[in-house]
């Protein structure tokens, strides 16, 4: 199936740091069946990511202030990459820069290195040239990172988007404009979790983002409100645990779907996942999935 420039060989995709470089799954998961595989986000330089503790549960959800520790672009492709490249399936590399020209630069170092499907920009962190307000927050950061990473990769190349924005299609229609190809939605919702006996929150960080089953109504609506309007191809990321997540998401209009904080409670749920979906589309009588995708009747 075509996702905008790339070929997937099905839609079950792990989303960027659920499953690490694919090599944690290797004895539970034959990764060769999967979609592809994101990596954990990239940074330019290496990271320590934020104080423990960095998750917590909640109902139907999961927060992480993880902070994108890693060590740096360097060591990521000397140790990371080749065992990313070994999974049999495509590598898509996350990317996150704190200023703009960072994201030209990663997007740069990451094409030069051979093996790599496609880039996915993470646009939410902060801007340190912009006050600290994260990049996917504003259309002139989130366009300016994208045009970045652009300038300097030819490969297929998404951005993927913060849930909470006042206008999530303003920057959708920004970041296509900056010439992605295509989009990722969303990233986790900004959230807090409090031990309230001990006055305080469970989190190093205090806030954090939140995943699960809990955001997939959310996520669903944003999927469904950016596809209509752009057209444009949609990997969708938020809640998603079943083969019925999945064809919800590309009856409103996402191409593939990428699975997160359901490896954590099942990591063979990506291959059960794909059989359960042929199993659904043996029994509904839909020979090719691309038939589904944008189908919601809205009337
Ligand atoms: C522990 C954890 C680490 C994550 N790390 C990253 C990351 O490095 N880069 C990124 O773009 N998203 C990251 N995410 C967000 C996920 O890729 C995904 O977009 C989000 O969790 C929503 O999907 P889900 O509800 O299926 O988990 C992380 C999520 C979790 C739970």
């Amino acid at each position: 199936m075509s996702l905008g420039p790339l070929q997937l060989k099905n839609p079950v995709l792990c989303a960027s740091g659920t499953f690490g470089t694919g090599q944690e799954y290797i004895d539970y998961v034959n990764l060769s069946r999967l979609g592809a595989i994101v990596s954990k986000t990239v940074t330019l330089e290496p990271r320590l990511g934020n104080p423990p503790p960095r998750l917590a549960e909640s109902s139907f959800g999961l927060l992480n202030s993880i902070g994108l520790p890693g060590p740096g672009v360097d060591a990521f492709i000397a140790e990371d990459l080749p065992l990313l490249r070994s999974c049999g399936t495509l590598a898509i590399v996350s990317i996150a820069g704190q200023k703009t020209t960072e994201f030209g630069e990663l997007a740069r170092r990451i094409s030069a290195e051979e093996g790599i499907a496609a880039v996915e920009v993470n646009i939410s962190c902060p801007n340190i040239e912009g006050g600290g307000c994260f990049f996917s927050d504003d259309v002139d950061a989130a366009s300016g990172a994208t045009r970045a990473a652009r300038t300097h990769t030819a490969l297929p190349l998404f951005v993927k988007l913060s849930p909470l924005v006042t206008d999530i299609v303003e920057i959708a229609t920004s970041v296509l404009d900056a010439g992605a190809d295509g989009l990722t939605i969303a990233n986790s919702f900004p959230a807090l979790s409090v031990d309230w006996q001990g006055r305080k929150p469970r989190l190093g960080n205090i806030t954090g983002g939140l995943s699960g089953p809990a955001i997939k109504p959310i996520t669903l609506r944003l999927v469904w409100l950016v596809a209509e309007k752009t057209r444009a191809p949609i990997m969708a990321s938020g809640g998603i645990m079943t083969a019925d997540d999945v064809l919800e998401y590309m009856v409103v209009g996402a191409t593939a779907c990428q699975i997160g904080t359901a490896n954590f409670l099942d990591p063979q749920v990506s291959i059960k996942i794909l059989q359960d979906l042929q199993n659904i589309l043996a029994r509904e009588g839909i020979d090719d999935i691309n038939s589904i995708i944008g189908t919601l009747k809205e009337k």
